[in-house]
């Protein structure tokens, strides 16, 4: 078979760790390994496929990033990307394994429906793709919030302030809540469960009254303005189809400021951004992302098309596109109350 993979939108550590199996894996079988350079691109414009021999993929697992390179690409704009990748699928490749967040996988959906041997693998830091428990990237991330939480709170200490950190989430707070909770925060504000700025002043001042002169704020980059007392960018609206850059909202800046404004703290911010998705990925997500890679291989190689490994509990196992393509897991409403319990 010729079977090609492909990294689409933003990238994660633990791709390569995904890459690698499945490469592994069809050279152990005798199959053809093509590698599609930069996402969707690589089949939308000039067919950008490369074999991949085994010295490519030696020596990867450990490395953060894509060997393949990856790409936001908007197949609809201009129309007929989506018709140009549906051809050059049939020219090119038996198979198809498609690696990205819910963006990614609308499009895997959108192919297989239309007879594309496609196979779908969930990557997003943001770990929300709905129907598995696990994202590639998500751990690393979460280890690299925890990690920075535990330096601001020797430094937060010592001066007596208040650090608000922003963290990565474009729809979601799983990031924000599971590193706030492995690094301590006091006060975890995700857009799942809004909360008012009266709150979040009456949490700080009660905070400071019971003698804790500092507080550690984490917020996710996704949370409503609106909800902390601000106007809502209208391009908002457009951000399912990665309209906006949310970073560019910079609602830890203006949480920061509405929390100066309400008293006498001294406020600081951190962004921590791209630093959350660069670097290499821990173990966890390198295990987790040889298995759910090496399950779309087997699907792929089966001609179980349409199918996307999924984590449920400890078990890999095939859920069909259809079920993770349309909507965003959510933070529930259990890991939010644990979360709380420590603010
Ligand atoms: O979708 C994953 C994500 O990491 C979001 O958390 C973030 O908003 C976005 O990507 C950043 O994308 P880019 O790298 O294109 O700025």
């Amino acid at each position: 078979m010729r079977i090609g993979v492909l990294t689409a939108g933003g990238d994660a550590p633990g791709l390569n760790a995904a890459i690698r199996a499945i490469s592994q894996m069809a050279f152990r079988d005798g199959h053809e390994l093509i590698g599609i350079d930069n996402g969707w691109v690589g089949l939308a414009k000039e067919f950008a496929g490369r074999d991949l021999t085994p010295l490519d993929i030696a020596g990867i697992v450990g490395l953060g990033g894509t060997m393949l390179g990856t790409a936001r690409y908007d197949l609809d704009s201009p129309p007929g990307g989506r018709d140009r990748v549906l051809a050059a699928i049939g020219e090119h490749l038996d198979a198809l394994v498609a690696i990205g967040g819910d963006g990614t996988q609308r499009i895997s959906h959108w192919l297989a429906e239309r007879g594309a041997p496609v196979v779908g693998v969930p990557k997003t830091l943001d770990n929300d793709l709905l129907g598995t428990d696990y994202c590639i990237g998500f751990d690393t991330a979460v280890g690299f919030v925890a990690a920075s939480l535990d330096r601001l709170y020797t430094t937060a200490a010592s001066h007596h302030r208040v650090m608000v950190v922003e963290t990565m989430g474009r729809s979601t707070g799983w990031v924000a809540a599971m590193g706030g909770l492995a690094g301590g925060a006091h006060l975890i504000v995700i857009p799942e469960f809004p909360i008012t700025m009266d709150e979040i002043a009456a949490h700080l001042e009660q905070r400071r009254r019971s003698g804790s002169g500092f507080s550690i704020v984490v917020i996710a980059e996704g949370v409503n303005l609106e909800t902390l007392g601000g106007h809502e960018l209208k391009e908002i609206s457009t951000e399912g189809v990665r309209g906006v850059r949310l970073a560019t909202r910079g609602v830890g800046q203006f949480l920061a400021a509405r929390i100066e404004e309400r008293g006498d703290f001294e406020v600081r911010t951190t962004v921590l951004g791209h630093l959350q998705r660069g670097g290499s990925p821990t173990a966890y997500d390198r295990i987790w992302a040889t298995r759910v890679g090496a399950c779309a291989y087997d699907a792929a190689t089966t001609g179980k098309f349409g199918m996307i490994p999924v984590v449920r509990g400890r078990d890999v196992e095939l859920a069909p596109l259809s079920a993770v393509a349309n909507g965003q897991r959510r933070v529930p409403n259990d890991i939010y109350d644990l979360c709380a319990a420590f603010f």
